[in-house]
């Protein structure tokens, strides 16, 4: 990050409150969409619309924190933007690898946590190293946990966990009959995060994209029509009253209404 993200120290910080006071959600995840249609509304090149994307979630890493927010996931590159043109999938791993770069130091100065998950195996070497010497240098901090999705499909990652609950099997340390969502939640790539409260997509799209579909079963969706260069903090503010106005009954009654 460019600056400090924030001037307030770790002992004050408000945890889980906004400025007004009131409730924020612990974990709040985000489908960063619409960099092409920003940079085609302005005649500019798709690369110049990630670019700016890069700068917005720069603003809304440092809004998270600033709110209170523990736990920030960005869909930063799906297991299906391989299919993209090479040209652009060059540009996009160049940004990661200049974010990690640029922005590595001053996330950890302001006590973020970086995670990530999603496929490693076929990454580059240099993009591995890069993404663990962020896990690594960034692992004690005990701030706003901020976890990248890279190279990241829900599915692939369902199919993940279950071979790592099948592999248990095989050695005779599980039985069939453990199997249950709590053990295989367990296994997924992040098992410790708690699940999103609720998700954000940017650009007018509504659907999740293979994006966090174990972990959103009971995640409140908000699908805002700005394109993603165009998110800040008051955008992130509106996401988040928004989701204050919502009703979660996680499959039961209401508390006081009994309805
Ligand atoms: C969607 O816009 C966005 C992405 C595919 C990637 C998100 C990437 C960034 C915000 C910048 C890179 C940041 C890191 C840390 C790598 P789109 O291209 O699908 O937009 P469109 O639907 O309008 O074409």
């Amino acid at each position: 990050m460019s600056d400090a993200i924030s001037s307030t120290s770790e002992a004050t910080r408000p945890q889980q409150a906004t400025s007004d006071g009131f409730e924020v959600p612990r974990h709040v995840a985000i489908i960063m969409d619409g960099n092409g249609r920003w940079a085609a509304a302005r005649g500019l090149p798709r690369v110049e619309g990630h670019r700016r994307g890069v700068v917005a979630l720069r603003k809304t890493v440092r809004a998270a924190h600033d709110l209170g927010i523990s736990v920030l996931t960005i869909f930063s590159f799906s297991a299906e933007n391989w299919s993209r043109p090479q040209s652009e999938i060059r540009d996009l791993l160049s940004l990661l690898r200049r974010f990690i770069r640029n922005d590595l130091a001053d996330l950890h100065k302001s006590n973020v946590r970086v995670r990530v998950i999603g496929e490693r195996e076929d990454l580059s070497p240099d993009i591995c190293d890069l993404l663990q010497e962020a896990e690594d240098l960034t692992r004690n901090n005990d701030g706003l946990t901020l976890v990248v999705a890279f190279n990241y499909g829900a599915r692939q990652e369902i199919a993940r966990a279950a071979r790592r609950v099948a592999a248990e099997v095989a050695k005779g340390r599980l039985s069939a009959d453990d199997v249950t969502p709590e053990l295989l939640a367990r296994h997924l790539d992040a098992p410790d995060m708690p699940d999103p409260d609720v998700i954000i997509r940017t650009s007018g799209e509504q659907r999740l994209s293979n994006f966090l579909m174990w972990q959103a079963a009971y995640s409140e969706l908000i699908f805002v029509p700005i394109n993603w260069p165009d998110f800040d903090q008051a955008a992130l503010e509106a996401a988040i009253a928004e989701y204050r106005r919502r009703e979660r009954r996680f499959g039961g009654l209401n508390a006081s209404t009994g309805s």
